[in-house]
Order: structure tokens, then C-alpha cells, then sequence
């Protein structure tokens, strides 16, 4: 039998990369293979990073930056050596710039609080605007409007177009001379568009506003390089990128970092302390307070290296080969919508849709009773949901152990759920 996906081209050797992945093997629901396409979720974790954390435990758990003995400078070494392997990763000028946080919604969060403590030229008050768009996560949205609420900015959105891109039509009226702050995502975690950074940024640019880029859904799945994409903040988490949950980064433009006052005071991130004031450490521990995420940052280190080997641009080309055949065989099944781009190109692996009027819950759930393991809801993206009239989406979310014989799992699933529902 001819498979509908032989001669797909640009594809990974997913044999061997699932073997690296000891979740992908089990089974559910009485000996069903997984098939785990919610990797926009969360990925799955190659033995490459486990192994890293259980030796970091075994052997050289210890406090950083404290101790003076052998395991805890082994500690140290360890956990600075993964922010040399992050800064390396995402071809930032310093390594000085990579903050590590919990995760891309603390990193967000630092940034508006940063802005919502500066002095000027940074400070954001009633007089100023702050730009962000219509499909951010709600870790993009909802720090923005406390900032607002706080300090009396405007906020401004930009909205999307019916086929799930921004509408930048209105480019300067969103981002005016009061703006202060642009931030938006470069994927959509919802639509898996895939965002023109260069037109937003040129214009952040022109009325002197700082730029601000989520790549929670970029930096597991495409090269991410901060200098090429000329923001002045990039946020993203590690456990989207066969990292550990509890790790995120904001990669910070030096000079604005060491300008820009600390949002958390604690340990190590002072230089001085009396009980009137304190002085700062530079960055990035200025903005790093308390005992940092140690082990999960060494995880995400060996997860960098993991990717790394297998090369950005070789993970890249798998998942558009597979987006594409996605996009092309969901478009088979009748009553199927898909909410966002419906080519695969200037997407993400993300692809979210409807099937008729049955409720993306009910999808999920006779989808799981096939080993097919999707999300189903609004995707923390709420206001995407209301824009396109709907309560929520099933998405399916690919990474690079993911294969066209998942994809077919899916449609063949999906028929099934069909008949389910008649
Ligand atoms: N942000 C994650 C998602 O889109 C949790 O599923």
C-alpha cells in the first residue's frame, strides 16, 4: 500500500531520535502507542537531559555562587556553563544578557515590571502607550495590562485578519511617538502564525520604542538569533525545548540591563546591604534574587546541547515538511476548519481547528481513547478564540521526533471521532 506521505522530503531520522526519548515508548489505554502531538504544550524529554539532571543531583548538588568547597564550585561552574550554552544558542553578544528565570511568563513579567520601576528615558506612565498584539499568549497580555492599570498607559493591540495573521494595516496608529514598549510573540502558540518581526520592529524603531519578542514558541523549533532579530527583549521557557519545567530565559540588551532597576530583591543579586539601602550586582544577577532554578538550568544547558547536535536548521526543515503534510491531509477531513494559516508557510508546527459543531473537549477525549494526545481548549489565547467566534480549538503540535505516520494517526483518529458523533 502506498502511504499518502512517501517522498516527503527534509525529514529527520526520527527512528533514531525516539529512541532518545523514553515517553514516546509507553503505551495508554490498554497497550495503545502514544502518540503525543502536544509538544506546543510541553516537549517530551530526551534521556540526554535526564541523565544531566540525575548527575547534576548525584554528583555536584550544592548552592551557587556561595560556597568556597569543591561541589559547590562544580555547582557554580555547572550552572554558569549553561548560561554560556544558552547565550552561544541564541547568538547573544554576552552572556551577561541571559537572565535566567521560571519560566517565559516570569520573563514577561520582568520586563513590564522593569519599565513600570524606570526613570526616564524608559519609564512608562499616563502620558505613554504600550503596543502589543490580538494573538499573544495570555503571559503577553495580562502583565501588559497590570502595567497599565498601574502606571495609567495606554494599551493598543494590534488585531488579525481572517486568515489568522496580524492586520498591520493600521501600523501607525498602534505604535505612535507615546509608545513605550512593542511586545509581541513571533509564533502563535494558538495559530502557529509566524509574525514579520522586521516590520514591527522597524517601526518600534522610527518612534524610538523598545521591542519586546516572545519566541516561547520560536526557540525550540527555529534558529533564534537576538541580534538578527534586533529586539531589545527576547523571552522564552525551556520546557518547550526538551528542558526541565522551571527555567526560562529574557535575553536583555546589555545597556538597557544595566540601566533598568531590579524587579525581586533578595540574596545574591546585591552588592552591598545595610539596613538603610543596598547597591546592586550587575547584571544578569541583579535580576536573578534568591537561590536561582540550578538543576533545571544545567537541564536546559544539556538540552541546548542536544538540539544543538542535531542543528536548528535540520529541526526547522523536518517540522515544515511535517506542517505541511499536516496542513494538506486535516484539510481532507470534511467539516475540519483550521483556525490560522492554512499553507505552511510563515508557520509554526502548530495547528489548531474545529470539527463541525462537536466541542473541542469531546474531540480530545475520543482522541485519547486512541493514544492521540492533543490540547484542547483556548490555549491561554483567549481574546484568538473570540476573534474567530469560537469557544476553543483542538491543536496539534509537532516537534522533532514527530512523523507523518503520527499525522495519519491523527486524520484516521479524527474520522473516527467523526463517526463517534455521527
Ligand atoms: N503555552 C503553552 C501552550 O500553548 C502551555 O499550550
Amino acid at each position: 500500500m502506498t502511504s499518502a506521505h512517501q517522498g516527503l522530503t527534509g525529514l529527520l531520522d526520527t527512528e533514531a531520535i525516539r529512541k532518545d526519548f523514553p515517553l514516546l515508548d509507553r503505551t495508554v489505554h490498554d497497550g495503545k502507542k502514544i502518540v503525543y502531538l502536544d509538544s506546543a504544550a510541553t516537549s517530551q524529554k530526551p534521556r540526554q537531559v535526564l541523565d544531566a539532571l540525575n548527575a547534576y543531583y548525584e554528583r555536584h548538588n550544592a548552592n551557587v555562587h556561595r560556597g568556597v568547597y569543591t561541589v559547590a564550585e562544580e555547582a557554580t561552574a555547572l550552572y554558569e556553563g549553561a548560561r554560556d550554552k544558552v547565550a552561544a544558542f541564541i547568538n547573544a553578544p554576552s552572556r551577561n544578557e541571559v537572565i535566567f528565570t521560571k519560566n517565559a511568563s516570569e520573563s514577561l513579567n520582568l520586563v513590564a515590571n522593569m519599565l513600570g520601576w524606570a526613570e526616564e528615558p524608559y519609564r512608562v506612565d499616563h502620558e505613554t502607550e504600550i503596543a502589543i498584539t490580538e494573538m499573544e499568549h495570555h503571559s503577553n497580555i495580562v502583565p501588559w495590562q497590570l502595567l497599565s492599570q498601574r502606571t495609567g498607559a495606554k494599551l493598543k493591540w494590534f488585531g488579525l485578519t481572517d486568515d489568522g495573521r496580524l492586520d498591520l494595516s493600521n501600523i501607525d496608529e498602534v505604535i505612535t511617538e507615546k509608545t513605550k514598549i512593542v511586545s509581541f510573540t513571533l509564533v502563535s502558540n494558538l495559530l502557529g502564525t509566524q509574525n514579520p518581526v522586521e516590520t514591527i520592529v522597524r517601526r518600534a524603531q522610527e518612534v524610538g520604542a523598545l521591542v519586546c519578542i516572545d519566541a516561547s514558541q520560536a526557540a525550540p523549533h527555529q534558529v533564534l538569533d537576538v541580534q538578527a532579530l534586533q529586539a531589545d527583549f527576547v523571552a522564552f521557557t525551556g520546557h518547550k525545548m526538551c528542558a526541565p519545567t522551571g527555567i526560562g530565559v529574557l535575553w536583555g540588551r546589555q545597556e538597557l540591563l544595566e540601566d533598568l532597576p531590579p524587579f525581586l530583591g533578595g540574596g545574591e543579586m546585591i552588592e552591598t546591604v545595610s539596613m538603610h539601602s543596598s547597591t546592586y550586582a550587575p547584571a544578569p544577577h541583579k535580576f536573578e534574587a534568591g537561590t536561582p532554578p540550578i538543576a533545571q538550568a544545567v537541564g536546559l544547558g544539556a538540552a541546548v546541547d542536544y538540539l544543538s547536535a542535531i542543528g536548528m536548521e535540520n529541526i526547522a526543515r523536518h517540522e515544515h515538511a511535517i506542517t505541511e503534510y499536516a496542513v494538506r491531509r486535516l484539510q481532507e477531513v470534511p467539516d475540519l476548519r483550521i483556525i490560522g494559516p492554512t499553507t505552511a508557510e510563515d508557520r509554526g508546527a502548530a495547528i489548531s481547528f474545529t470539527l463541525g459543531d462537536i466541542h473541542p473537549h469531546d474531540v480530545g477525549q475520543v482522541l485519547d481513547e486512541q493514544g492521540i494526545a492533543v490540547r484542547v481548549g483556548h490555549h491561554c489565547a483567549r481574546p484568538v478564540c473570540l476573534r474567530y467566534g469560537i469557544p476553543a480549538t483542538t491543536r496539534a503540535s509537532f516537534y522533532l521526533y514527530s512523523t507523518p505516520a503520527e499525522v495519519d494517526a491523527l486524520v484516521e483518529g479524527l474520522e473516527h471521532v467523526r463517526n463517534f458523533f455521527g
